[in-house]
């Protein structure tokens, strides 16, 4: 559940202007009714992802959420004035995991596995979230995991492996969304997998495959950018 992202548009119980980590304050908040809907569906396993809150209050509210019920939390460092911006902390994280019995996911900033490994020592979180991090470069979770399981790095697949991953994903987007509706929902993939590989040739390509609406054509276009790297 999206307790309370910082975007609008990402929250369960969004209204009007407001996002979740606006509306957790009341009693009579979207935030509180998705927490009774928690607490009257016992049966179904419920974990909650949120941010710091307007002011730092995560604490209270992951021991509201662990009251209702809720099973797992996640937690993004950052208070919703900082959307994105500023580095995410995690001594707030650290006072949540102290404070609540339901295992803790630290999130926001875990670039690399050696970050994994410092968030979570530091925090005492049962795991870490990947977010932007992995955008174009899904190989990161096997390399933290990797990491965090034998202290050893390891080394992401070669451009040509990736590569056909990377189509794959593509074709099975079009094929599983439909190819409207896959082409549209590839593009950023599309966007973050040409950034990833090569920033400049990446950005330069962009113009040109963006606003292709048919799934053949960008298929193809984007296999011959791939191939040219
Ligand atoms: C493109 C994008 C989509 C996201 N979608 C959601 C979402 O649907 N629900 C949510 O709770 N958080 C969402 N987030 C927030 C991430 O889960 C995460 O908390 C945030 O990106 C911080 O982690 P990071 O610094 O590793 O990226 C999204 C973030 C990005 C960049």
């Amino acid at each position: 559940m999206n307790l309370a992202p910082s975007a609008p548009s990402m929250t369960l119980w969004s209204y009007e202007s407001a996002s979740g980590s606006i509306a957790v304050g009341s009693k009579d908040s979207p935030f509180h009714i998705g927490l009774i809907c928690v607490r009257e569906t016992p049966n179904i396993a419920t974990s909650g992802e949120f941010i710091m809150g307007v002011n730092k209050n995560a604490p209270n509210i992951a021991r509201i959420a662990e009251d209702f019920g809720i099973q797992m939390i996640a937690i993004h460092g950052r208070t919703r004035a900082q959307k994105y911006n500023g580095d995410a902390e995690y001594d707030t994280v650290k006072k949540i995991v102290e404070l609540v019995s339901i295992p803790v996911i630290a999130n926001g900033d875990i670039t690399t596995a050696e970050k994994a490994k410092k968030v979570l020592d530091f925090t005492g979180a049962d795991g870490v979230m990947l977010g932007r991090a992995t955008q174009g470069n899904p190989w990161l979770v096997g390399q933290v995991n990797k990491y965090l399981s034998t202290g050893k790095n390891s080394q992401p697949p070669k451009l040509e492996k990736k590569i056909s991953l990377i189509l794959k994903h593509i074709r099975q987007i079009h094929e599983f969304y439909g190819n409207k509706m896959g082409t549209q929902l590839s593009r950023k993939h599309i966007f973050w997998y040409s950034i990833h590989l090569d920033q400049k040739k990446g950005t330069a390509f962009w113009p040109s495959i963006n606003r292709v609406s048919d799934h053949s054509e960008q298929y193809f276009k984007f296999h011959d950018f791939l191939y040219s790297l």
